[in-house]
């Protein structure tokens, strides 16, 4: 097929295409058979939201024999001439002079005019993304993973890749994918033990939980990096902004203190936020209509106001004196839940909130330890709708520190060498943060469940496709 005179949808929809004659090619979303003696064809390709309207005259050769009648769901390739439409809903249109019937779809093609549930497309996970919802999504997801790097590459991050299999736990949570290539049912064994020197890597291996560690050996040589790429978690969680593979972005900066990276966040949120507004707008009026009405409007008052700053411990203050029963108390030293936080972003704040400086004992050993011996230099971004999109923290650059805290934590100095070894050449704070994709495409979309929000999802029971 010649790439001479196709062009996408979504430029065949805008009004400087009238006049030229085009090729368009997609899959048929709806067919209508005028009295008279013409075909309205609707045609979708995925370049945008809405179709191309397409007319086949009855004088095409092939026009009772396959355009009355043209399933919805077969592919087709169109060609004629862009002209202004006289009809609604739609500025131009293809006058057909050539109709190629690619492949028909049967009728049991699944996606009929009925309307599917979001649970139910999961299962077609090979047709959904020619959904209206979804396709809009996959879009937004797209404009999004642009911006992420043009927003870093502006400034001055360098993308740097982490590996996916990795010997060390990140976040200490113990909520890792093994990666073995020994045979499960008959595992070796000396002295009782799993012998990994039989394995492929001589040593436990997992995936990748976070590309923060090794985010770090570049803060502390190319000065800024960042890194955007699958990661992974073991957790049992069966919620709607949980994944077992999702992908996350992660700058990691020298020189960078905590509050320093509070407004990188800050900068990148928005980065995103106006990027999808601005470059996805038919898409994001769509979910404005249809998924979540008020979208819009909220989005832009995000854009429009500062970030809320408030500490754990205010945060707990203001949990307590809510008057709310929880069904989780809330108590200084606990971690916050998905019921707390929203409380605090969707009813308090009535947007963004920045949590920071948690108690220690709740998070990970590389956090930095403050002044006052009971909370480390963390921060959480918490948003409406979702909840934590990003969480981050200064690191521990002192190495007396670290080494006690590692202790604290029951980890072997042996394991993470390398990462002491930062701490005693030429250490300097840095500081970054991870925000999980997914969320971000699920906050800014509206979309209710996180599963909707990447291509083919991975959930606990769930690994198809
Ligand atoms: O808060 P987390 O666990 O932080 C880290 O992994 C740090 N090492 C990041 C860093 O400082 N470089 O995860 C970061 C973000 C969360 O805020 C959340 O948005 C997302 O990753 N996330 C998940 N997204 C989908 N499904 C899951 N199971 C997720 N777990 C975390
Ligand atoms: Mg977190």
């Amino acid at each position: 097929m010649s790439e001479t005179n196709w062009i996408p949808v979504s430029q065949a929809r805008q009004t400087d295409a009238i006049g030229q004659r085009v090729e368009v090619r997609g899959w048929v979303r709806t067919r209508r058979d005028s009295k008279g003696g013409f075909s309205f064809i609707e045609l979708n390709d995925g370049s945008c939201l809405a179709n191309l309207q397409i007319i086949a005259d009855q004088s095409l050769p092939n026009y009772d024999t396959e355009i009355v009648g043209l399933s919805v769901g077969s592919s087709i390739v169109a060609s004629g001439e862009i002209k202004a439409s006289q009809g609604k809903g739609q500025a131009t249109e293809l006058i057909a002079d050539q109709v190629r019937v690619i492949d028909r779809a049967p009728p049991d093609y699944p996606l009929q005019k009925k309307r599917h549930t979001f649970e139910k497309l999961r299962e077609w996970a090979h047709l959904r993304p020619r959904t209206n919802s979804f396709g809009a999504v996959m879009r937004v997801r797209n404009r999004l993973a642009m911006s992420v790097h043009q927003f870093f590459q502006e400034e001055r991050f360098y993308y740097v890749h982490t590996p996916i299999i990795t010997a060390s736990d990140c976040e200490g949570a113990g909520q890792m994918f093994r990666v073995t290539t020994l045979p499960l049912e008959r595992v070796p064994t000396r002295n009782g033990q799993v012998d990994y020197s039989r394995d492929f890597f001589h040593k436990p291996a997992f995936l990748t939980v976070s590309g923060q560690l090794e985010a770090e050996i570049f803060a502390c040589s190319l000065s800024r990096c960042y890194t955007f790429g699958p990661t992974f978690r073991a957790e049992n969680s069966n919620t709607s902004r949980h994944l077992a593979e999702f992908w996350m972005i992660e700058p990691e900066a020298a020189f960078f203190d905590l509050h320093d990276n509070m407004q990188l966040a800050e900068r990148f949120i928005k980065r995103l936020l106006s990027d999808a507004l601005h470059h996805c707008a038919e898409d994001m009026e769509f979910f404005d209509q249809r998924i979540q009405p008020g979208l819009l409007a909220a989005l832009e008052l995000v854009l429009n106001s500062s970030f809320r700053h408030m500490s754990y411990t205010e945060a707990v203050k203001y949990l307590q004196d809510s008057g709310r029963s929880f069904e989780y108390p809330v108590q200084w030293g606990h971690d916050l839940q998905a019921e707390h936080e929203r409380y605090l972003t969707e009813e308090l704040v009535k947007g963004p909130v920045i949590l920071h400086d948690y108690p220690r004992t709740i998070k990970p050993f590389y956090m930095r330890c403050n002044e006052d011996g009971k909370t480390v230099a963390a921060m959480d971004v918490l948003v409406p709708h979702v909840g934590e999109i990003i969480g981050g923290s200064q690191r521990e650059e002192r190495l007396d520190v670290l080494q006690q805290r590692m202790a604290e934590m029951q980890l072997d100095e042996k394991d993470y060498w390398w990462y002491l070894d930062l701490r005693r050449f030429g250490s300097v704070p840095h500081s970054g943060f991870g925000l999980g994709f997914e969320r971000a495409v699920q906050w800014i979309t509206g979309m209710g469940n996180i599963r909707d929000c990447i291509p083919f999802p991975r959930t606990p029971g769930w690994a198809e496709f």
